[in-house]
């Protein structure tokens, strides 16, 4: 173990993490080693190109707060959600909806509503509705499942970058009733930038990238034996559409609002979407991220 050099140094890094006992944890970080090694083999990786990337790992730390998660952010500008929500996708035991990002702007605890509630407190522009069935993937409705909506506002801002958390808007949670059913009030929310007045934004200039997001209403969906679902309807029409910057895009996902003799409110454009969820493998979860406020509490 003396005389290691660039190449030596990873196996003697893995055969001292040799007795790792839990053998997942022993893969993730035997991998995340070799990996690691060799990235900074790949670049020749020099030591103030090493403290600068330390730094940015800090920063990325000290941004995160119980409203904001730069962590979940990084992830989400890199794809790495992106790739953990297709692998998760791929381990479906039958097929779904396909999933989309969780993003950092989830929140828990938003009261159940009646089916047909306005979602957004003072909607300025004309209201839509969004409507359709949530069934197995065998077609048949499933009741009472738990629907759960959040998006940004008609000018592209969700409650935590309006009203810093203080009290919440643009959110709904609904059940289906006994068809399957779900249907909630809302407006076209804006497509939006993310976050970019912190490490992850400064990155993403640097790359010269827009930092958009097209227009889009997250929905989060469980129901007993069945996995839960976490995505989002993107608007077709959103100039954005083909260059998310989180790539959370996908062409089953893209929706548009139109007139609809079969709308559950007559007289409002509607957006008709059916959910199919898969059959649960116990404990599964469709969630790549959480409430930013729960993280928090967790490292604590
Ligand atoms: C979102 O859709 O809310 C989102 C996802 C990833 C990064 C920023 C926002
Ligand atoms: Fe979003």
């Amino acid at each position: 173990m003396r005389d290691l050099d660039e190449f030596t140094v990873t196996d003697e890094t893995l055969s001292q993490m040799a007795n790792t006992p839990n053998p997942r944890f022993k893969e993730i970080a035997d991998a995340a080693v070799r990996h690691l090694h060799a990235f900074a083999r790949d670049v020749n990786l020099t030591p103030e190109e090493w403290i600068q990337g330390i730094q940015f790992m800090t920063a990325v730390g000290q941004a995160c707060t119980p409203l904001r998660q730069e962590f979940i952010l990084l992830s989400d500008v890199l794809g790495l959600s992106a790739v953990v929500n297709a692998l998760h996708d791929k381990k479906a035991r039958e097929l779904g909806s396909q999933s989309s990002l969780l993003g950092p702007f989830f929140r828990e605890g938003v009261e159940l509503t009646p089916a047909g509630t306005q979602i957004v407190e003072k909607p300025t522009v004309p209201e839509i509705v969004v409507y359709g069935k949530v069934t197995g993937n065998d077609g048949a409705p499933i009741p009472n499942a738990l629907v759960q909506v959040w998006q940004t506002s008609e000018r592209g801002h969700y409650d935590l970058q309006e009203r810093n958390g203080e009290s919440m808007d643009m959110r709904g949670t609904f059940l289906t009733d006994a068809d399957g059913n779900y249907h909630f009030r809302t407006v076209r929310p804006l497509g939006y930038s993310i976050p970019m007045d912190g490490p992850v934004g400064a990155m993403v200039f640097a790359q010269k990238r827009h930092g958009m997001r097209p227009s889009h209403i997250h929905c989060l969906i469980g129901a007993e034996g069945h996995r839960e679902l976490v995505t989002a309807l993107y608007f077709g029409d959103d100039p954005y559409i083909d260059s998310d910057t989180v790539f959370g895009v996908s062409e089953s996902l893209v929706v548009d609002s139109k007139e609809d003799p079969n709308s559950p409110i007559p007289g409002l454009r509607a957006v008709h979407y059916d959910f199919r969820l898969a059959k649960a493998a116990p404990g599964e979860s469709g969630r790549v991220g959480a409430d930013p406020t729960k993280l928090m509490k967790a490292a604590e």
